[in-house]
């Protein structure tokens, strides 16, 4: 019975041995590239991310530059996606790649050991975060979601407290733990038949001004202010309200641990929120006695312009997550926690066997030599203006790009319909990645409607190759409004 369900179910998503073959032969792929596609479709899982995001990925095999893919026939594509968020550097970084060869020779990894690099990485976490009173620890792991459940656990063992309040959209990791603070509706059919079990969980609208989940601003009031006005308003509802797991109590939330957010929405779609929502959460976590945990794995290390996201609000907070680009392409994560809550708990309170892997360790101490420097930023930022300022111009020719917003070289590209309904252009919007990666670029296309570019090359981009990619969208959508038939 079940084999006939799941057969149900690759129907659906095309992706019966026929719907597969004819992606293979539909793709703008050279031989070669067939060939492997075959090969690596023959052996690896149908849950593999890269088929819910693509038709089918390019088969990369090298760089040219840090910032074109090159596959297995030569063929080149832009690359807009950094490995999502991990090679911020460009691909075979030179700084990088000598650090990691001259580490090779001396030692890989030794179980959770401590280590000089180790050691050296925490010094420069404590040192560069904006931890709340200074004084900071370090735990280190290896994914992102490491880090998540780290905290998780650290923030309920500290306050004594169950729930962890998280913004709808977030996307914090897909492990049981992380999974409840993970918007990504898609993916949690995929528990079953037990669903991610951590039920002290709870889930507050993010302050998405364009597509405001309060409605739309009233006359006369500034869309950004409405959002997090109205936020404000719903956060005193629940903490005052007699229903409310969260009440107040003598001052004190009873039974709320902490905020983990996303400062900017990235998986959700690049969004950035509006202004003010990290000070309001700050504001908040203050008053009710909750700690404020910034998860800043995609947005952080230099993306936005300023070291992390956070900076832009110029917010202190409890804890901060790292990964992705942390390891210079190596897997490595860390929590960086006011100290006393890492002091809290006794020895083997957490242990990982790949933690603070020593390889991924000197890398990271290279990468954050690089991108704490205030003229890498300032890089990051022109880069981004120039990017952006491009994609303006393609928006006054292109009705389809309804919204751009972006920091640094994080960049969110909202399409739609009519610029005024803001009606979501989400068929449209998979046609035009399908028809740029035809052309040679990759991006995530994502958004709670499906209609967003996320646009994150790595931050040494060229300005060659935004121009390279602003021509291949500039015909990407000429394409799409001929075949959706707009003017
Ligand atoms: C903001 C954020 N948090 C956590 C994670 C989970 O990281 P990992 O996939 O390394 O477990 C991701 C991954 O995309 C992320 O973007």
């Amino acid at each position: 019975m079940f084999e006939n369900d799941f057969l149900e179910q690759r129907k659906r998503l095309g992706l019966t041995e026929k719907d597969i073959e004819r992606r293979v032969q539909a793709a703008a792929f050279g031989e070669k590239a067939k060939d492997w596609t075959h090969r690596w479709l023959a052996v690896e899982s149908y849950g593999q991310v890269g088929l819910g995001l693509f038709n089918l990925p390019p088969m990369i095999e090298s760089t040219k530059g840090g910032d074109i893919l090159v596959d297995v026939d030569g063929k080149e594509y832009v690359d807009l996606l950094a490995g999502f968020s991990v090679s911020t550097l460009g691909e075979c970084n030179e700084e990088i790649t000598k650090v990691i060869q001259q580490q090779a020779g001396k030692l890989v990894h030794y179980f959770d050991f401590p280590h000089p690099e180790r050691t050296k990485l925490a010094e420069k976490l404590v040192r560069i975060s904006p931890i709340k009173g200074g004084k900071a620890r370090v735990a280190f792991g290896v994914t992102g979601s490491d880090a998540v459940e780290l905290a998780m656990r650290a923030a309920r063992y500290y306050t004594g407290k169950p729930f962890i309040l998280t913004a709808y959209g977030d996307y914090h990791g897909v492990t049981y733990s992380t999974m409840a603070l993970t918007g990504k509706g898609g993916m949690w059919p995929y528990f079953y038949p037990i669903p991610p079990m951590d039920t002290a969980v709870g889930y507050f609208p993010f302050p998405y001004a364009y597509q405001c989940p309060f409605g739309r601003a009233p006359e006369g009031k500034a869309e950004d202010e409405w959002a997090i006005e109205r936020l404000e308003h719903y956060f005193e509802y629940y903490f005052q309200s007699k229903e409310s797991p969260y009440r107040e109590v003598g001052g004190n939330i009873t039974s709320v641990a902490a905020f983990i957010v996303e400062p900017f929405q990235s998986s959700a779609g690049y969004i950035i929120p509006s202004p003010g929502y990290l000070r309001l959460l700050r504001r908040l976590a203050d008053k009710y006695g909750i700690l404020l945990i910034v998860d800043e794995i995609q947005s952080g290390l230099g993306r936005t312009g300023k070291l992390w996201a956070t900076d832009w609000e110029e917010v202190q907070v409890d804890m901060l997550l790292t990964s992705k680009a942390l390891g210079g392409g190596l897997p490595l994560s860390a929590v960086v926690a006011k100290a006393e809550i890492l002091e809290s708990w006794g020895p083997g309170a957490h242990v990982s066997t790949q933690a603070g892997n020593v390889l991924a360790c000197a890398a990271g101490n290279k990468v954050l030599d690089i991108v704490s420097q205030d003229s890498f930023l300032a890089t990051v930022r022109e880069r981004g203006e120039y990017f952006v300022h491009a994609l303006e111009e393609l928006q006054t020719r292109h009705h389809l790009i309804g919204h751009i917003n972006a920091r640094g070289i994080y960049i969110g590209l909202e399409l739609v319909r009519d610029r005024e309904t803001r009606e979501p252009a989400s068929e449209e919007a998979a046609f035009i990645r399908d028809e740029c990666v035809r052309e040679g670029m990759v991006f995530e296309k994502g958004g709670y409607f499906h209609n967003r570019f996320q646009l994150i090359p790595p931050l040494t981009i060229r300005k060659s190759t935004i121009d390279r990619a602003i021509e291949i969208f500039d015909r990407a959508f000429t394409v799409a409004e001929k075949h959706f038939g707009a003017s």
